[in-house]
């Protein structure tokens, strides 16, 4: 069994749980007492699939993205910039569209959680549609960043059909809308955009779940990031990822799981008796071949690969654009833009205050903790 540690002194008891640990988690569960469980999820659930995610040092999208001619990395994804050369956002999309990956044992630990009646809301900051594939009911996922399920012009807002938009993103080509000739953008949220009217209509959910489970993300975008802080400072909230995040560990009842969050679910599934369950679930849903190549990590080189590809493909249309267009610097209205960026409330408790409707990245550092490892299955 791996190892739970949280930052709260050892002398502060939980309030709810009977220690800090996983099997703690567990009982609470077995006890019934756990019938509303939100799960949070962010790209570190979809990296051993093969997709990179954004922020990991080496094998990020971002970090590889800040070797290019970009002001930011994240500009990929920003509206401004993409009026101006949608080429590079296709380029990723080709690569990062629903379809060729397969869903990891995290994703169908949250199926099991919905198959047994204690799935509450699922709020995903992912748009791989992976937890669909795994076979999360539609009406338990909040992607609140949107999906790549549909797309629409971002000027006259027609939608766009799904079989001509699969075509052109499977040529990194830019869709233009059939009524106006505008740019098409598939509905995923962009920095500065509003996210869904489904997230804020949700959002409460995170704060009436009676356990509160956190997997791979880094919590730097908010409003998203918010979310687990909403949960009443009893309920037991877990942090399943690489590295210490938010305010998670700073309370009673947070049980930090870090390492790869795979490795923490199965040690949860074994604590709960459902590991065998789980993995004949997974194995059925992927077949032998994906599972044991994600078992050997052998998505990790596939992911270094990806995203060195990308980063490659990326420089290429934006080299394309500046002979053509004569600069890749940003238009006066994207400075305008990029310069709003940067002054607006950034902290979350700058965020909470103000009533954030759209996306905005922040840049909190986590203080200084104990950090303990999950290790081995
Ligand atoms: P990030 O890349 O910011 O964070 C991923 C987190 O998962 C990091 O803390 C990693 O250490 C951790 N991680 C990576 N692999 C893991 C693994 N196998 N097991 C456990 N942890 C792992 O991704 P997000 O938090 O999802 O938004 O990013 C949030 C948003 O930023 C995205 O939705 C996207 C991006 O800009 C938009 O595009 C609007």
């Amino acid at each position: 069994m791996g190892q739970e540690f949280s930052a709260v002194p050892e002398t502060t008891k939980p309030e709810t749980l009977s220690e800090r640990s996983l099997p703690a988690v567990a009982d609470y569960i077995k006890s019934g007492k756990a019938k509303k469980v939100a799960v949070l999820t962010g790209a570190g659930i979809s990296t051993a699939a093969g997709i990179p995610d954004f922020r990991s040092p080496e094998t990020g999208l971002y970090a590889n993205l800040a070797a290019l001619e970009l002001e930011e990395p994240e500009d990929v994804f920003s509206l401004p910039f993409f009026k101006e050369n949608p080429k590079p956002f296709y380029v990723l999309a080709k690569d990062l569209y629903p379809g060729k990956f397969h869903p990891t044992i995290s994703h169908v630990f949250i199926n099991l959680l919905a198959t047994k009646g204690l799935l509450y809301q699922l709020f995903t900051q992912n748009i791989d549609c992976l937890e669909r594939r795994a076979g999360v009911p539609a009406d338990l996922i909040v992607e609140a960043h949107g999906s790549f399920a549909s797309q629409r012009c971002i000027d006259c807002k027609m939608p766009y059909p799904d079989d001509k938009m699969r075509e052109h993103v499977s040529r990194a080509e830019v869709p233009h809308c059939e009524k106006c000739n505008g740019l098409v953008k598939p509905d995923i949220v962009f920095f500065h955009e509003n996210l869904p009217s489904l997230f804020f209509d949700r959002r409460h959910m995170a704060e009436e779940a009676d356990l509160v489970l956190v997997l791979g993300t880094s919590l730097t975008v908010h409003p998203f990031a918010g979310l687990p802080d909403l949960a009443p400072v009893e309920v037991p909230r877990v942090l399943f990822n690489m590295e210490r995040v938010g305010s998670l560990g700073s309370q009673p009842d947070d049980v930090l799981v870090l390492g790869d969050c795979d490795t923490g679910v199965r040690q949860l599934a074994d604590a709960l008796g459902w590991r065998e369950e789980l993995e004949a679930e997974w194995r059925k849903l992927v077949g032998d071949e994906e599972a044991d190549r994600q078992l050997k990590g052998s998505t990790k080189r596939q992911v270094e690969d990806e995203v060195s590809q990308l980063v490659h493909d990326v420089d290429k249309v934006l080299h394309v654009h500046d002979v053509s267009s004569g600069s890749s610097s940003p238009s006066p209205e994207a400075a305008t833009e990029k310069q709003q960026k940067e002054t607006t409330p950034t902290t979350q408790q700058e965020v909470q205050q103000n009533g954030p409707a759209s996306v905005e990245k922040s840049v909190e550092t986590t203080a200084g903790t104990e950090e303990v490892k999950v290790t081995g299955t």
